[in-house]
Parts: structure tokens; C-alpha cells; sequence
């Protein structure tokens, strides 16, 4: 997907901006504070509806505004359509979500046009943090290269939420097993999806890993949530008992966990940081390998302050490697002269105005 036109309006220190983005690479340049990463939290926003930041609007709409705009016209290469997207979001909560100018109620409609990929200071968090990191960004993946997923997903977080109220209010095992079919069905159908999905990015990976000069070994496993001995439906009969005490549903995909093992050891504890850091760039890299063979698609990808969490050669590096994917680049940084080689267009920001550098 390509964006062709980008407006932001009222979105932290952007009063009014409209960019004309490069099909392939665009730079972001300009101080601290001047609005780099806005712009790229905008266009997160825009096919999300919530930045890499933070998830509440009141943050992103600009002090004494009342609400954000952000529209965008973008283009996808395979049907040769043009779309326009746009999103407002108001300080009392409403929310306003177009495509191809139709009001639409959920903004997954969008998301799956244009699937967006953030590379952001936080993302060593997906080896470093806990299991929902690595959920989250399974799910990325399963979401754009899986079309049942999201509604399956959606059924899915439905009966654990209602199931969790009854075991807080002490709810009759009649009305707990009301939830229970629509909870396995659904828990089961994501654990497939995972499965499969974790199965294909580790063989994407491994291509990845063995294109390093230094080479370090890294396999993904996928742990369902719940003891591998048995069934799910089982589970939830065996440890019925055990989720009224703790009053919440303790198994299922939710607590699911996708392993990294570095020769058999956690890759959190033997890969040194740098390797870390590479390594959460070529998962990346893998799950836009697979959106590519498996649904033909490219995601935008947003690179935030790339240059001050690598090094000039594997940003060099990195960027070749996206731009060799054909996806569309924005990068965002004080000083980005070192990815000046690619073709792109560069905009700087001087407090929240775009200037388009040629
Ligand atoms: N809701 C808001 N309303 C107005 N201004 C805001 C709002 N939220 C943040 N800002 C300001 O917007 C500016 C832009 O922030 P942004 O994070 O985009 O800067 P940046 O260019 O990425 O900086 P850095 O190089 O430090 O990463 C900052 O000066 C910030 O104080
Ligand atoms: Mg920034």
C-alpha cells in the first residue's frame, strides 16, 4: 500500500500539514520537539486508530483543540485501486471513521487496507517484556495474512470477558457453561491460526538469520496457554475449580506465549543486546516476508528514530532490506544524511510545519 496524500490536522503540535509522500522512502527530519514522530503516529492512528504512543486520543488531539483529522489517499499496487481513508477524533470521546467516503463502525475495515508496521525505541520490549508483546505482535501477523482471524478473535474476547464477570460475581456453573462452547471454539480456531503462523515464521526467520554475516541461531515455538496434555475443553473441566478460586479464566490463548530459543536457551538470555536489537528487526522483517508471499501485500512501515537505536550500517542495512520488500518507508530522525543514498523525498518539521526539502 502507498500513501499518496497525507492531511493531519490538530494532532499534537501539527496545526495543518499536507505531505505528498514518496512512493518508496521518505525521511523525517528536524530538532526534538518539531513533530517527526506525530507524523508518523498520525499515520498509525489513521489505519489503527491509536498511535505506537499511547491509545488515548485526549493525548494526541492538540491542546485547545477539540478534535484530530487525519485523512490520507493511498494506493494499493495489486488491484491498482486508490482508496481515502480518514479519521477524526473528538476530546468527548466520539470518533469518526471513513472509507472511500462511507461512514464505517469499525476501523479493522482500514487496518486490513493498510496494514501498518512500527519500528519504534520501544520495540526491544518484544524480547525483553512479558508474553503479551509477543501476542500482540503474533496477532499482527495472523490478522493480516489470516481473513477469519479477526472476527474469530473478536468472539474470542467476548466470552473470556463475559466468562471472567461471572467468576468474579460467583456466577452458576449453568451460566458459566453457557460461555464455555463459544470460548473453546473460538480459543481453538486461534490457537491453529497461531500455530501455523508460528510454524511459517520461524522458516521466514531462519532465511533472514542465515543472510547475517554474523551468524546466531534462533528458532520461535509456539505455547498454546494451557497444558499441552490435554484438550482445551478438557482443561477448562479439569481446572474449573481452580478458575472459580482465582476468579478469572487462568487458561487459553490469552495466556499463550511465542518462545525464542537461542540453541535451546531463552534468546533473552544469551543474545547480547545488539544481537537483541537485530533480532527484533528480522522478526519484523519475517512477518513482511510473509505478508508478501502469503497475501501479496506490502505494509507502510514507520521507523521511528531509527538512527539513534542502530548504527549506521544496520539502519543502512535495514532500510535496504525494506526497501527491497517494496514497501513504503517513513523514517523519522535528527540527522538522517546516512539513508540519503536511497531515493526518497525528505520533509524536515520545524515546530509542527513541514517543509519539503529538495
Ligand atoms: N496534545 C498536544 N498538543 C500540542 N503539542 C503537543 C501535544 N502532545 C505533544 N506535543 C508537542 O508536540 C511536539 C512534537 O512531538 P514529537 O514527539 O512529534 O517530536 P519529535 O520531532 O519526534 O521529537 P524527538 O526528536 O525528540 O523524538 C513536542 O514538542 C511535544 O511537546
Ligand atoms: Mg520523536
Amino acid at each position: 500500500m502507498i500513501l499518496t496524500k497525507l492531511d493531519i490536522a490538530h494532532f499534537r503540535n501539527i496545526d495543518a500539514i499536507t505531505l505528498e509522500p514518496h512512493p518508496s522512502l521518505n525521511l523525517i527530519t528536524g530538532n526534538n520537539g518539531s513533530g517527526k514522530s506525530s507524523i508518523l503516529e498520525s499515520i498509525q492512528c489513521l489505519s489503527t486508530g491509536h498511535s505506537f504512543r499511547t491509545r488515548k486520543a485526549k493525548e494526541l488531539i492538540q491542546r485547545e483543540s477539540e478534535e484530530f483529522t487525519v485523512t490520507a489517499l493511498f494506493h494499493d499496487p495489486g488491484s491498482s485501486r486508490d482508496h481515502r481513508a480518514g479519521l477524526q477524533r473528538q476530546r468527548d470521546g466520539k470518533t469518526d471513521m471513513r472509507l472511500n467516503f462511507e461512514e464505517i463502525s469499525s476501523i479493522a475495515e482500514v487496518t486490513r487496507l493498510l496494514p501498518i508496521k512500527s519500528l519504534t525505541p520501544d520495540s526491544h520490549k518484544l524480547i525483553q517484556e512479558g508474553p503479551e508483546e509477543r501476542r500482540i505482535f503474533l496477532d499482527w501477523g495472523v490478522f493480516h495474512v489470516e481473513p477469519a482471524f479477526f472476527d474469530i478473535w473478536r468472539q474470542f474476547k467476548r466470552s473470556l470477558s463475559q466468562r471472567n464477570q461471572l467468576l468474579r460475581e460467583n456466577g452458576s456453573s449453568q451460566e458459566l457453561s453457557s460461555w464455555d462452547s463459544l470460548f473453546i471454539e473460538s480459543a481453538n480456531q486461534i490457537n491453529d491460526f497461531r500455530i501455523s503462523y508460528v510454524e511459517s515464521l520461524s522458516k521466514a526467520l531462519q532465511i533472514r538469520l542465515n543472510s547475517l554475516a554474523s551468524r546466531f541461531h534462533v528458532e520461535l515455538q509456539y505455547r498454546s496457554g494451557w497444558s499441552s496434555d490435554y484438550e482445551l475443553a478438557e482443561v477448562m473441566v479439569r481446572n474449573s475449580d481452580y478458575h472459580r478460586r482465582m476468579k478469572t479464566t487462568t487458561d487459553g490463548p490469552h495466556r499463550a506465549e511465542m518462545v525464542m530459543l537461542s540453541d535451546g536457551v531463552p534468546a533473552k538470555q544469551v543474545l547480547s543486546r545488539g544481537q537483541q536489537k537485530v533480532l527484533v528487526y528480522l522478526l519484523h522483517l519475517s512477518q513482511l516476508d510473509l505478508l508478501n508471499t502469503i497475501q501479496s501485500r506490502q505494509a507502510v512501515v514507520l521507523c521511528d528514530d531509527l538512527t539513534s537505536e542502530l548504527d549506521t550500517e544496520h539502519s543502512q542495512r535495514l532500510i535496504q532490506q525494506l526497501v527491497d520488500l517494496q514497501g513504503q518507508i517513513f523514517v523519522s530522525g535528527v540527522d538522517l544524511s546516512v539513508l540519503e543514498s536511497q531515493n526518497h523525498e525528505r520533509f524536515h518539521m520545524l515546530d509542527g510545519e513541514v517543509k519539503k526539502v529538495v
